[in-house]
């Protein structure tokens, strides 16, 4: 009886004229459209979140990973929709485009730009962290995993069904599926597995007519396009079909620590030679940052750099020192900076936890701290001079707020071919640079200084970077590459950053997108955009 008046039209109303405030506005006639189209076993009106609702900034900052956009000036979103059931997304989507509304898919919330949760214009959130389920198939060696998950729980559901199975994806755990895998996605594994996409062998999407298709569906070309393409401007990713790796049961990380008094200077020259070509199972990131000189334990003033070498071995201690001191001497790694531990506690070393620490810590979807935020990226291809990296110190010095990140590539990376899939970095680079300013004070000029940082280290790098196109990361998100109005210029303004992020791959991005959303319904601040209009 209470079951039936739930479902009943009448109850639905009722509801609804609960849920909004303003009863005639463009919004309500949607939410009776999403209510009109919702399949009776699967009612769509408890996840639906207006502003009048009390749970609604709740559920908004849920998944904001970039306190930049957790202001009372952002653009608030006019109802979020957290989609339980398959049908909840085929309603938004064919209402939305009925409606002509903007919509944003946000999964795990990781944009660095906040393009799944923010906008220019009014918009709604599509949000997918309900729809995380993870299905992994042992003998098979493969999973299906709902993009609503993060990669925490991804890696910690292969762990539960064989330590000797792993997933090559990011470091940080909280990351969501969605935009990581759509994007790109890359870890500490990339130099022996490829990136995330490189091991995607199915997908379900939901297109812009509603329809849900796998991989034999949807085609060859829009498979493509979702593996590095960004699934945003194509569809609402439902979930991926994984293709696990092997690892070994004992893996060795080792974090080492220089400062130029320390040589840093030497061994960072050394590293531009050797993290690229070393062994596969080997991966060192290298991350510069400008800290206090301290002399005798009390500090006079002066800065200096701090090389930081972070490390994954796929392999035990033994192996890796002797690989180390045959190629890497400078660097003096030991035994005892050696740390032998399981593939997933290694997930949380290189996440700044305690090893020690419960796995389990890996489910937590809220991250161990919050702060504000930019990113900009690069790609280096020749190594850069002693000379060159004393400059980039005084700078950074001059600078003192900006870090770099190198993440080297070569092995797998550079053996598969620039066409393979939309991410087009690949042979004959040696690492990708990641610009960092964090903070934790609000106001509009901190972050304007702090993002000025990133723009002034970025320019002061252009001798030592990819040139024609600069080429950048998709998943670290710059809205500086440019932002698309989505109005009569979009080919020309996606072509901007599209060529940066695809290089000759952002041509057959556009085809296929022109080709299965023509009217440009998936649309945001860097989607790819249909071609234009010509006339026969
Ligand atoms: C702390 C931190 C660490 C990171 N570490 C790494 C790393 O190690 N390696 C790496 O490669 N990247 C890394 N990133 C970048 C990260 O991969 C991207 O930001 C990624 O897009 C985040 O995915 P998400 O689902 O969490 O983000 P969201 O903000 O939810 O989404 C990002 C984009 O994807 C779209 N999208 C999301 N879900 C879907 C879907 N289901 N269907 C269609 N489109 C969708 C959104 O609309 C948006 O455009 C990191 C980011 C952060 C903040
Ligand atoms: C509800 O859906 C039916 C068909 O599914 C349609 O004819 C009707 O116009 C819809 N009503 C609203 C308010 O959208
Ligand atoms: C985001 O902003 C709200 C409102 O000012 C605040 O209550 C909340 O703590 C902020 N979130 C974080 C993680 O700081
Ligand atoms: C692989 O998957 C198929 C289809 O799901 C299943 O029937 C088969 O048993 C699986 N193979 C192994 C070795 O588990
Ligand atoms: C720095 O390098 C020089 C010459 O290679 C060496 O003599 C010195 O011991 C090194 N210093 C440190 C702290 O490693
Ligand atoms: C270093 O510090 C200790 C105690 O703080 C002091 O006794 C010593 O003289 C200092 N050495 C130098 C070289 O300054
Ligand atoms: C470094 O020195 C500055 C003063 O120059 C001080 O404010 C800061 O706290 C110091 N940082 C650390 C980590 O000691
Ligand atoms: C990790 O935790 C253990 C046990 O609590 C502690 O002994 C150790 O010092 C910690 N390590 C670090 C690096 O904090
Ligand atoms: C940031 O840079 C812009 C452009 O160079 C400049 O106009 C602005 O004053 C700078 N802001 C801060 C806070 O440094």
């Amino acid at each position: 009886m209470k079951l039936a008046l739930l479902l009943s039209p009448t109850f639905a109303l009722l509801f609804l004229s609960c849920l909004t405030s303003a009863t005639n506005s463009p919004h309500n006639t949607f939410i009776h459209c999403l209510v009109n189209h919702s399949q009776p076993s699967h009612p769509i009106t408890s996840s639906i979140f207006t502003p009048s609702n009390s749970l609604f900034s709740s559920v908004l900052q849920a998944y904001i990973r970039n306190l930049r956009f957790n202001t009372s000036t952002t653009r608030k979103p006019f109802l979020i929709i957290t989609a339980l059931h398959v049908s909840h997304i085929q309603s938004s989507i064919i209402c939305a485009k009925k409606h002509n509304l903007q919509m944003k898919i946000r999964s795990g919330g990781h944009d660095y730009e906040g393009v799944s949760y923010v906008a220019e214009v009014p918009f709604f959130i599509l949000d997918m962290f309900n729809l995380r389920s993870i299905d992994v198939d042992i003998g098979n060696e493969t999973a299906w995993v709902q993009t609503g998950a993060t990669l925490g729980e991804v890696y910690y559901r292969i762990n539960k069904k064989s330590e000797t199975h792993g997933f090559p994806a990011g470091v940080c755990p909280t990351v969501g599926v969605g935009g990581h895998l759509s994007g790109g996605g890359y870890g500490n594994m990339m130099r022996k597995f490829g990136l995330s996409v490189d091991n995607i062998i199915d997908a379900q999407i939901i297109d812009v007519n509603g329809k849900l298709l796998d991989r034999k569906s949807m085609g060859e070309d829009l498979f493509w396009a979702i593996r590095g393409g960004g699934g945003a401007s194509f569809g609402v990713v439902l979930s991926y079909k994984i293709k696990l790796v092997k690892i070994p049961k004992i893996v060795t990380v080792f974090q080492i620590r220089k400062t130029l008094e320390e040589n840093a200077s030497d061994i960072v020259y050394n590293w531009q030679h050797v993290a690229p070509t070393i062994d596969n199972d080997l991966f060192i990131r290298l991350i510069i940052d400008v800290v206090n000189v301290t002399k005798n334990g009390t500090q006079n003033g002066a800065k200096t750099i701090r090389a930081t070498f972070i490390s994954l071995f796929l392999g035990d201690s033994k192996t890796l020192v002797s690989l180390m001191n045959q190629k890497f001497p400078q660097l003096g790694l030991k035994q005892s900076d050696c740390i032998e531990t399981s593939w997933l506690q290694s997930v949380l070393f290189w996440t700044n936890i305690n090893i020690t620490e419960p796995v389990e810590i890996l489910l937590d979807r809220q991250p161990q701290s919050l702060n504000y935020l930019k990113r900009k990226s690069d790609y280096v291809k020749k190594p850069i001079s002693k000379e060159g990296l004393e400059g980039i110190w005084k700078k950074m010095i001059e600078l003192e707020d900006a870090i770099l990140y190198f993440n080297p590539y070569g092995g797998k990376m550079a053996e598969i071919s620039s066409t393979e899939t939309p991410f087009p970095h690949r042979a004959g680079n040696l690492w990708k640079v990641q610009y960092q300013a964090n903070w934790n004070k609000a106001g509009k000029d901190v972050a304007e200084h702090y993002i000025n940082l990133t723009r002034k280290l970025h320019k002061y790098m252009t001798p030592f970077v990819s040139k024609n196109p600069r080429e950048a990361f998709l998943n670290y998100k710059d809205l500086d590459l440019g932002i698309n109005h989505n109005g009569k210029n979009s080919y020309i303004e996606g072509k901007a950053y599209g060529v940066e992020y695809f290089k000759d791959n952002f041509n057959r991005l556009v085809e296929i997108k022109t080709k299965v959303d023509p009217h440009n319904f998936f649309r945001n601040e860097q989607s790819i955009p249909t071609l234009p209009y010509r006339k026969n």
